[in-house]
């Protein structure tokens, strides 16, 4: 295929509330190596519900970034993601080629978009035939025009050149698939537990077949554990990793930890339950977790028991080979927050 970038890696940058994750890729000829991941937290007041609330600040970081890991790569995927601007739709409609779905998606999509269709941009990607004869699967995904037009400025902004908006779902489901499909048939819910948002992306048999985002996250982990405990954040943010700090032993935090989980499992096994009752598509076989609160401590634990299911850490960097130039042990140790970025960095111009 001939294209303006060519097949040159991008930049993977996935702006979220908590910290900034930049990723870059480098194409071998077996695989992918990562030779860059950068990661940038972020003070809670910069994004919140969904939105920049300080550009400038939002700026002022990404700049620090991309100094900070000497990022040289303009082309950048990023993503949106949040259950009030977002809307993801697996719809069924008549057959019909490419070129008349493009003609009529609005008209189509306008039924399930919740605000002005002029309002949002759209997209869409044909799944394959439906099971009723005639039909196709389409997966429509709408964002707010204002939400995308407020992340893709703040990343000009910083010298950067967005080239593809992504979502996080489908972000999460390109992570899967490089490093964990297989051709056995199951359910595997991909679960990404973020500081705002919880993402959810079950895949049937590696295609998405449902996806959700919840405003709730390890946020409320920190917000237990500032106010049952009285500690600022930086202690909290020691006591979610199992650390101590000021004095509060780790045993001490658990109990207060497990009440946050307790809230963002229930939400969580809320949607698996509404997958799960839907006929004709049965139960879930295993669920992955990703995100920061992923590695929250006892996290783990508490949804493999409520739930009932093999619950496993995504590691996205399972099939990629991480350069001598990074430091690997590093690399392990963060890698669940880095599934959507590493997703987005999978991108090339020309996919579709
Ligand atoms: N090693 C760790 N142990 C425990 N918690 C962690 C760890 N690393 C990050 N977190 C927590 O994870 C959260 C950030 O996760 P992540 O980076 O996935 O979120 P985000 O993408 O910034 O947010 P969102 O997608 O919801 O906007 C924060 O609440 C942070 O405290
Ligand atoms: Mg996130």
């Amino acid at each position: 295929m001939v294209s303006l970038f060519g097949s040159k890696s991008l930049l993977g940058l996935d702006i979220g509330s908590g910290s900034i994750k930049a990723v870059q890729l480098k194409d071998l000829k077996d695989g992918h190596e990562l030779e860059l991941l950068g990661i940038m937290p972020l003070h809670p007041s910069i994004i919140a519900e969904d939105s920049i609330a300080d550009t400038v600040k939002l700026g002022e970081a990404l700049k620090e970034l991309i100094k900070k890991f000497n990022i040289k790569t303009k082309n950048t995927v990023i993503s949106i993601s949040g259950h009030s601007s977002v809307i993801i739709k697996r719809i069924t409609l008549p057959e019909m080629t490419e070129e008349v779905l493009n003609e009529n998606i609005r008209f189509e999509a306008e039924q399930y978009v919740p605000f002005g269709i002029e309002d949002v941009n759209l997209d869409y990607q044909i799944i394959g035939p439906a099971e009723e004869a005639g039909q196709i699967d389409v997966v429509l995904v709408a964002v707010k025009k204002d939400l995308l037009n407020s992340y893709v400025n703040v990343v000009k902004d910083a010298g950067l050149v967005p080239v593809i908006v992504d979502v996080d779902a489908f972000a999460l489901e390109n992570m899967y698939e490089i490093n964990y499909h297989s051709s056995e048939e199951k359910n595997v819910a991909l679960v990404n537990v973020g500081a705002t948002n919880t993402t959810i992306n079950i895949l049937r048999n590696g295609v998405s077949a449902f996806t959700r985002d919840s405003s709730i996250g390890s946020k409320i982990h920190t917000e237990t554990l500032m106010r049952e405990l009285e500690v600022n954040i930086e202690a909290a943010e020691k006591l979610k990793r199992g650390q101590e700090a000021d004095g509060i032993s780790a045993v001490k935090a658990e109990a207060v930890i497990n009440s946050a989980s307790e809230e963002i499992v229930m939400e969580i096994t809320r949607s698996l339950d509404y997958f799960s009752d839907t006929p004709d598509i049965g139960s879930i076989d295993e669920l992955m977790l990703g995100g920061g609160g992923a590695m929250v401590k006892g996290f783990k634990e508490l949804i493999t028991e409520r739930t009932g299911l093999t619950v496993t850490l995504m590691n996205p960097f399972s099939k990629i080979k991480i350069s001598k130039q990074l430091d690997a042990k590093y690399v392990e140790s963060v890698a669940p927050l880095a599934a959507v970025a590493v997703g987005l960095a999978l991108r090339r111009v020309g996919d579709r």
